[in-house]
């Protein structure tokens, strides 16, 4: 009976324990732990608050640094990661920092960067998601492992590279097209260009995924358009572990309903394409990335098969990263052009060698030397996906320096690309000629230093893709506009998971 009764208490207490020691382990041995690990390596970064982490000094600083809007300067890094540009400062090259118990190592030394991204422990390990951004970006190519992540990566470079890619291209100058036609409609000379590329892109993206059913696509974008604020909001929120687990809140509810749309949405659309192909009724519908993808479900190699599941995990990814990424470059792109007129004006006229007054095509794209230079610097300045998070899936050792399994190490792009000691003195500069050489010869300078795409096996996909529609969208409006900044214009640009501008961006234009 003792003894029963013992076993009663103490289960209780046993569970108790383990639960506290649990805790305890996370939130406080392992941050001791590693602080030591690293600090006896020369990291050194701000010190970790239990639970917390850094997260409310990054939260904190953030509102402070984004309340007002900006002089209008290209030295954004202050403004939108106020946290590592003083961080930086004040430890060092590489510094550890916390995002709750998870220890982040930001490397700022483009050299061992490279180093670093060339090892395969490292260059594919994704960061663990929370629990928003598992639901929104979750199961598909940019967040999947190991032999999932294989098999779409397949698709996906056959879908978006080499001959397939001419072929997008007049579906892409058809889109600029409908969009100036609406622009000469209106006939207004102001117009916020970030709202019409995201309107661009998003029928784009429809088109190459969906094919004959964009317009299904369509409702989708706009679900998308409500969500990822939503997303952005709940990400900067702190709130204590496991809380997320038993409240939610009115915008979690909204995230819930808004992602069940996008599926139903999605599934019909396969549950018709499905229903065409049996009929023999669309004999093009499989050759959209939709019909690839499709083509998967019914493999009969099981390396390469799909869910339907998987199927819409990867239609939604690709409309999170191929409409956001190319709406941010072609609203900086254009507003760089507005102020920096004489480069509006060097662009127009290779426009009119290449294509004269003829729509784009695949052959003249390659051709458009001067442009290219544009859109690099554009990345380089405005970057859109703003930093690359790795896990470091086992311990590692780059030169001297060890690096502790689990650690998630952050390349911030704009700390890389708009350094003086890097880029010279002239780093915040509009200069499109420091490209003049190609990127080849700023990479081999600093390797590491420039990577919009990111680098190694999980380099962008879509990069050829997303240079391709800004090239054709540039010299449409080229062809027919000259614009400048309109004096409503607020510079205030924030990170929103991609670097975003809050007020949009407004231009005046002028038919030629
Ligand atoms: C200006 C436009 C774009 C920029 C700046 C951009 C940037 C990036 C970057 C930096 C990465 C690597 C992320 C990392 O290493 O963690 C990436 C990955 C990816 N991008 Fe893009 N991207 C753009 C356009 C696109 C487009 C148009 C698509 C699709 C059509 C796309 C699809 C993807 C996918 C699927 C991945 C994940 C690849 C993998 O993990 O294997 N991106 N992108």
């Amino acid at each position: 009976m003792v003894t029963f009764l013992g076993v009663l208490i103490s289960l209780p207490c046993f569970i108790l324990f383990l639960y506290l020691f649990t805790f305890v382990h996370k939130f406080w041995w392992v941050p001791m732990r590693i602080t030591h690990v690293m600090s006896s390596q020369g990291i050194r970064g701000p010190p970790y608050s239990f639970i917390y982490g850094n997260a409310k000094d990054i939260s904190n600083m953030m509102k402070k640094s984004t309340s007002s809007p900006m002089d209008m300067s290209h030295y954004i890094f202050p403004r939108v990661q106020p946290h590592l540009d003083s961080w930086l400062h004040v430890y060092g090259k590489n510094i550890l920092y916390w995002q709750g118990p998870q220890p982040q190592l930001v490397v700022k030394e483009p050299r061992l960067l490279k180093e670093i991204m060339s090892i395969r422990e490292i260059s594919m390990g994704r960061q663990d998601m929370g629990t928003i951004s598992n639901k929104v970006f979750g199961g598909g190519l940019v967040f999947s492992q190991g032999d999932k992540w294989a098999k779409q990566r397949k698709l996906a470079t056959h879908a978006f590279n080499g001959e397939r890619l001419k072929n997008i291209v007049p579906a892409m100058v058809e889109s600029v097209d409908m969009m100036l036609k609406r622009w000469k409609d209106a006939g207004t000379k102001e117009k916020d260009v970030y709202e019409e590329f995201k309107t661009l892109t998003s029928e784009v993206i429809s088109r190459i995924v969906f094919g004959s059913s964009y317009e299904e696509g369509k409702q989708i974008f706009q679900k998308q358009g409500v969500l990822i604020p939503l997303a952005a909001k709940q990400l900067s929120k702190t709130r204590i572990p496991g809380y997320k687990m038993i409240f939610k809140d009115k915008d979690d509810l909204e995230i819930d309903k808004l992602l069940a749309g996008i599926r139903d949405t999605i599934t019909n659309m396969i549950r018709i394409r499905e229903n065409t192909i049996v009929s023999g009724d669309d004999s093009n519908s499989m050759t959209d990335y939709l019909g690839i993808l499709l083509n998967s479900y019914h493999d009969v190699d099981e390396n390469y098969k799909l869910s339907i599941q998987d199927i819409v995990d990867e239609c939604r990814t690709f409309y999170i990263a191929g409409h956001g990424t190319i709406s941010l470059l072609l609203s900086w792109a254009t507003l760089l052009l507005g102020f920096h007129t004489e480069w509006q004006e060097t662009a127009r006229e290779e426009v009119r060698e290449v294509f004269g007054n003829q729509n784009p095509s695949s052959e003249g794209i390659a051709r458009l030397k001067k442009m290219g230079m544009i859109i690099n610097e554009t990345l380089r300045l405005y970057p859109p996906t703003l930093s690359t998070i790795r896990k470091v899936l086992k311990e590692t050792r780059v030169g001297d320096l060890v690096l502790l399994a689990n650690i998630n190490l952050h390349i911030s792009r704009l700390a890389l690309q708009q350094d003086m000691g890097i880029w010279g003195e002239d780093a915040h500069l509009f200069k499109p000629e420091r490209f003049s050489e190609g990127i080849a010869n700023v990479i081999n300078k600093h390797p590491g230093a420039f990577l919009p795409f990111g680098y190694g096996p999980r380099i962008c996909v879509g990069s050829n893709f997303a240079i391709d529609e800004a090239k054709i969208a540039l010299s449409m409006i080229l062809q027919r506009y000259r614009f400048t900044v309109s004096p409503n214009y607020v510079h205030a640009p924030i990170q929103l998971i991609t670097l975003c501008p809050k007020y949009g961006v407004q231009l005046m234009f002028q038919p030629l």
